[in-house]
């Protein structure tokens, strides 16, 4: 395994990325770039690695699906009783980062994350499949369970209990969060690991000073 980690080498060689070319605002860089991975074909590109910081100054990482995103910040849907809701609770700060290896590019997002609105969450929990609005009601997320039966006899209870009934309420322990940046990073893979690295520092509100940083 060693030999054949150590010589994996990829030469990233398809674009560039520079100071002129990035939009003033980084939200419009993000649409974008999430436009032209939307529009490779790369699945899930919406897919991004979540990182919080626990209450012992633990870091812990997952992916979380992106759900939206406009010049306020970007938003995601888990579960308020998750360990990642938990770290969030005791601090807020958290990063976010992509990878799209078709495009060789990464962006890294550090921000604030905040509880949205009840009818924000709302709003979305009826948008997603029923099935899904299921399983948010059966899975006591990042708790542990006795075995896989457990959690299909949740599924089956919920099912029966809203059999009937024409909308499903949220669970109260289900929601989404925002992150506000404060920083964005735009990474363009280039030959001989020379990479492009365009960093957006906030400096007032809705202002952002660009830096190229050293690969
Ligand atoms: C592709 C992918 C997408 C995921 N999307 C979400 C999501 O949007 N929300 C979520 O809570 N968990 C999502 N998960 C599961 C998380 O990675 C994680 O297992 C779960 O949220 C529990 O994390 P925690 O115990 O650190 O809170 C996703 C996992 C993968 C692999």
């Amino acid at each position: 395994m060693k030999d054949y980690l150590s010589k994996l080498r990829k030469d990233y060689s398809l674009m560039e990325l520079s100071e002129q070319d990035v939009a003033v605002n980084p939200f419009s860089q993000l649409e974008r770039w999430m436009t032209e991975a939307a529009n490779s074909g790369i699945i899930e590109p919406n897919a991004m690695t979540l990182s919080t910081v626990d209450k012992d100054l633990r870091p812990h990482s997952r992916i979380v699906l992106l759900r939206n995103f406009n010049h306020h910040g970007l938003f995601f849907y888990t579960n308020y009783q998750s360990e990642k809701a938990k770290n969030i609770d005791v601090n807020p700060h958290v990063s976010l980062s992509f990878f799209w290896v078709e495009l060789e590019r990464q962006v890294r997002i550090e921000g604030i994350a905040k509880k949205i609105s009840l009818l924000e969450s709302t709003e979305y929990f009826h948008s997603r499949p029923i099935e899904n609005q299921i399983s948010a009601w059966a899975s006591p997320q990042s708790q542990v369970i006795e075995s896989r039966e457990v959690l299909e006899e949740q599924v089956k209870h919920y099912k029966k209990k809203f059999k009937n009934v024409s909308v499903i309420e949220k669970p109260p322990h289900w929601g989404g969060f925002i992150v506000v940046p404060i920083l964005f990073e735009f990474w363009q893979g280039r030959p001989s690991r020379l990479h492009d690295r365009i960093r957006y520092r906030l400096k007032h509100q809705d202002e952002w000073i660009i830096e190229r940083l050293a690969p």
